[in-house]
């Protein structure tokens, strides 16, 4: 253990069940769209949209959370890093939020509700429009997906950098 260890000041219980459920919430979203392009099964588009619903309403209560909660200080990083990780951060939560929102649109505008796991429905609460429902669909799959996929990588990325070269517990933070 080094003295970075010995007091390293942690997020809040909520703030670390917020992240980590929102990582497995997008993990699972994802994987019923593999699971849907590969069985070509309809189960799995209606389990994508469902999750995708639940991550967008995680990620609000997220957000009111974060407001509220004390943040734990930065640890000691050059000036740049310290904004990196402020602007990617921010570009997570903007993205998490925006992604179920495309898909809801790109459903509601193409004229489909959307069932959350058998429980209601998301009626179509816009007149639809076959423009605006390739606009979100477009906006879903080639802008914001690719957008999560590259500051995820970053994202950890930056935390195995952290982890194995900096070494300075930064991951033990946020356990
Ligand atoms: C954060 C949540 C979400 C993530 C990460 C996500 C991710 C994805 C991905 C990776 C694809 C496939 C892109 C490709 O073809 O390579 C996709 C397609 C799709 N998503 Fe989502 N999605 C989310 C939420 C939603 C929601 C809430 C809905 C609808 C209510 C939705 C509806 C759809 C539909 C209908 C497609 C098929 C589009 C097409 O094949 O052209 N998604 N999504
Ligand atoms: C193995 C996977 C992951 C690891 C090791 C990890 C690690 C971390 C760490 C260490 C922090 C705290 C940084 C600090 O204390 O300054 C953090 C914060 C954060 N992580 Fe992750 N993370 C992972 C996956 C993800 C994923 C998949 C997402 C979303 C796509 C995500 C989004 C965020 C966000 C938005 C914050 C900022 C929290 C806030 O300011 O409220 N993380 N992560």
């Amino acid at each position: 253990m080094n003295d970075i260890d010995a007091n390293v000041s942690k997020w809040s219980i909520a703030s670390r069940l917020f992240h980590w459920i929102s990582a497995v919430l997008l993990l699972v979203t994802w994987l019923m769209m593999l699971l849907y392009q590969n069985l070509n099964d309809n189960l799995y588009i209606g389990l994508h949209k469902a999750f995708g619903i639940s991550l967008l309403c995680w990620m609000i209560a997220r957000v009111i959370n974060r407001v509220f909660t004390k943040v734990p200080p930065a640890l000691p990083m050059p000036k740049w890093q310290l904004l990196m990780s402020k602007l990617s951060h921010f570009a997570l939560y903007a993205l998490l939020i925006a992604m179920p929102l495309a898909g809801l649109l790109m459903s509601v505008y193409g004229g489909r509700r959307v069932d959350i796991f058998g429980l209601f429905q998301i009626p179509v609460f816009v007149t639809p429009d076959r423009g605006l429902a390739r606009y979100y669909n477009d906006l879903h799959v080639d802008i914001i997906w690719p957008m999560i996929i590259a500051f995820t990588v970053l994202h950890v990325g930056a935390a195995l950098y952290h982890q194995f070269v900096k070494k300075d517990n930064l991951i033990a933070r946020i356990k």
